[in-house]
């Protein structure tokens, strides 16, 4: 391991803690203090096997030496340069790196990179395109933006108006206007499928209703999670995206796949795009795109959107939007070793080759105690668990915490487990985390 193991806890007052329940963590803390390959190791000096990659984010495995050594020269050489009216080379070198593995299919790639410093960033720099584009092309009354029950675009303020999760919402005000599909979770039709479910494409004439509703005039762009990842593991029906994009084009409204977990490998094609084959006008990236060494996001657009952006005097600047750490030099070299190691070790496709050993082990579940449901699509699983009367999410809280214990990271949103492990997983690492997990259920009240 490359971080000495410390046993002497720092204090646990300072730190407000993102998504935590922090006075129950800091009565009973978990901490990491290392990680190498598929494994972190805890401060006590226990190993615990990665089943999530992080947070879905760590798709070429921890203690990458190549993508350390990358970081560390671009910040002897160039720590930091501004990149509004000012460039530096590591940013268009990784840009156009992305460019070459973009989603889409040759002659549609998605290949104008804008960069942002995480997921929440990517989503609301989408939709300000999606809106800018919209009164670029005289369209300019189309203001509203539509995203989807129990989806999970950030937490941003654009990102809680289109997301569909209540505890992320209900204490905000949000955006006017915005609207929401429903979600195409239907545990009566669809429990147990590997893959694609087959019942729901229908939901996606949502849109359809949207229009009816509120003009298509007045709708700028709809969101989705091609594969909801966050909220649970929600897999796309057969024929649903395909529907929702032609929706969308007959409408004039712009399509965005937010692939924050989907981009970078995880269903087994670079992009979910790819995977499903169907192309939106925007794509929201994060995490994988630096195995998620150094915070970093990128929206990849359309030709069509960025061109049409790309008028008016040319001293203007034609979108005001940016961060100071837009394409972040340090964050630009460790991406693009990243991509070296993805590119070498074929991870954007290794999904494909593991997907059956996957499916199978994850599948094994069904039976064991409290399972309700296991789906799994590329390197994705999610097992529901039946919640306890009265206290929802608990069941699946202790099992994460009792997984923790003996040595197996997983993650939990409601009374459903997600898996997700780093995409060098070897079928060893993957037989571990089922029989750790089926053992945990066993043991939960
Ligand atoms: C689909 C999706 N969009 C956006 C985000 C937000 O990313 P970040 O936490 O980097 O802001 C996430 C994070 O999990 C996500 O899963």
């Amino acid at each position: 391991m490359n971080a000495p193991i410390r046993t002497n806890r720092p204090s646990l007052d300072a730190y407000w803690m993102p998504f935590t329940a922090n006075r129950q963590f800091k009565a009973a803390p978990r901490l990491l203090v290392a990680a190498e390959g598929m494994h972190y190791t805890a401060d006590d000096g226990r190993t615990v096997l990665d089943g999530t990659a992080g947070l879905w984010c760590v798709n070429a495995g921890h203690g990458r030496r190549r993508i350390a050594e990358a970081v560390e020269r671009q910040l002897a050489t160039l720590d930091f340069a501004p990149s509004f009216q000012m460039g530096h080379p590591a940013a268009f070198a990784f840009a156009e790196r992305l460019a070459a593995v973009a989603p889409g299919p040759d002659g549609q790639r998605l290949d104008r990179v804008f960069f942002t410093g995480s997921g929440s960033e990517s989503v609301d720099t989408a939709l300000k395109i999606a809106l800018a584009y919209q009164r670029a092309i005289g369209q300019g009354t189309r203001t509203r933006l539509v995203g989807r029950e129990r989806g999970y675009h950030g937490v941003g303020f654009g990102g809680i108006t289109v997301g569909g999760l209540v505890n992320n919402r209900r204490v905000f005000p949000l955006l006017p206007g915005a609207d929401h599909l429903r979600h195409t979770h239907d545990l009566a039709r669809n429990a147990f499928v590997r893959g694609q479910p087959e019942h729901g494409a229908e939901l996606a004439d949502d849109l359809e209703r949207m229009v009816a509703l509120h003009g298509a005039e007045t709708i700028a762009a709809v969101i989705v999670e091609p594969v909801a990842g966050s909220t649970g593991v929600l897999v796309p029906p057969l024929g649903y995206l395909e529907r929702l994009r032609e929706i969308a084009t007959r409408h004039g409204i712009l399509l965005i796949f937010d692939e924050v977990i989907t981009g970078f490998g995880r269903l087994g094609a670079p992009f979910a795009t790819d995977y499903f084959g169907v192309v939106p006008d925007l794509v929201t990236t994060a995490k994988g795109i630096t195995n998620g060494t150094i915070p970093m996001g990128a929206v990849f657009a359309g030709r069509h959107v960025h061109d049409a952006l790309m008028h008016g005097p040319e001293g203007a600047i034609e979108l005001f939007h940016g961060y100071t750490y837009s394409g972040h030099p340090v964050a630009c070299a460790a991406g693009l070793a990243t991509l070296d190691i993805y590119e070498e070790e074929g991870l954007l496709t290794r999904a494909t080759e593991l997907q059956e050993v996957w499916h199978d082990a994850m599948h094994s579940l069904r039976g064991a105690p409290h399972v309700i449901d296991v789906r799994t699509i590329g390197m994705v699983a999610g097992i529901e668990l039946d919640p306890r009367a009265g206290a929802p999410g608990s069941r699946a809280y202790d099992v994460f915490v009792d997984c923790f214990e003996k040595g197996l990271l997983i993650r939990v949103t409601g009374d459903i487990v997600a898996l997700s492990p780093p995409l060098i997983a070897e079928r060893a690492d993957i037989d571990t985390m089922v029989s750790m997990l089926g053992d945990a259920l066993k043991r939960a009240a």
